[in-house]
């Protein structure tokens, strides 16, 4: 059973990636970014709360975060493997992860950091904000924010799985096809 942490900055291509390697691998996806769309759709609380953080580029607190996460995991008891997109965030979301894994006598096989460009990250970004309606994506200036935030927060997660020979760097620029071709053949490996 693998259980990988799917890693980059905003517009990366994590949730694009994901959906190939549920399909190919199996995994229980797990984008917290995705639950916290779908809370902010059916309006509920931790939707409301998550809303406000979400549309400024901010993280949502690491309290809430980790709460929700806990209790999605909780929902699978059965699964063969897990990918996360988009958590952890934090140095306090790995260690908690870690230990969700560990009382159930799983812990992460990798993580798999897909690199681009600032430039092609706003350009992709902007590009889907013309359509996609996400708030986040709307204008140059929250996606500023949500670079910011990855370098200035989240980035250096990445030393968490690193110091113990967990992360693997993939090149996140080319088609969605060769990408996707690389992932899989990284994670076949494993
Ligand atoms: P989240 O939903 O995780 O968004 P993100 O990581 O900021 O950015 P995206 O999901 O847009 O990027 P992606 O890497 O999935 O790329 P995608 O495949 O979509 O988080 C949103 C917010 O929720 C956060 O800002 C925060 O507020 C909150 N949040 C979430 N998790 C949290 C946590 N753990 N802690 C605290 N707060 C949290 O692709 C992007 C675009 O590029 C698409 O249009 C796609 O078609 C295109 N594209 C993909 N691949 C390629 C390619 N190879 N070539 C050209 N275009 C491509
Ligand atoms: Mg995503």
């Amino acid at each position: 059973m693998k259980n990988i942490i799917l890693f980059g900055p905003p517009g990366a291509g994590k949730g694009t990636q994901s959906e190939f390697l549920v399909e190919e691998f199996g995994f229980v996806h797990l984008s917290t970014g995705d639950i916290f769309r779908y809370n902010i759709s059916n309006q509920t609380e931790l939707g409301i709360l998550a809303k406000k953080f979400m549309d400024e580029g901010r993280l949502v607190p690491d309290s809430v975060t980790i709460d929700m996460l806990s209790l999605e995991l909780l929902k699978y008891p059965n699964s063969e493997g897990f990918l996360f997109d988009g958590f952890p965030r934090t140095k306090d979301q790995a260690n908690a992860l870690d230990s969700f894994l560990g009382e159930r006598n799983l812990e992460i096989t990798a993580m798999i950091g897909l690199e681009v460009p600032d430039e092609d990250l706003r350009l992709r970004l902007l590009e889907r904000g013309k359509v996609s309606g996400r708030p986040d994506d709307a204008n140059i200036e929250v996606i500023q924010k949500r670079l910011d935030t990855y370098y200035n927060e989240t980035a250096v997660v990445k030393n968490h799985y690193e110091e113990v020979g967990k992360y693997i760097s993939i090149n996140g620029l080319g088609t969605i096809e060769q990408i996707s071709i690389a992932l899989k053949s990284e994670i076949g490996h494993l």
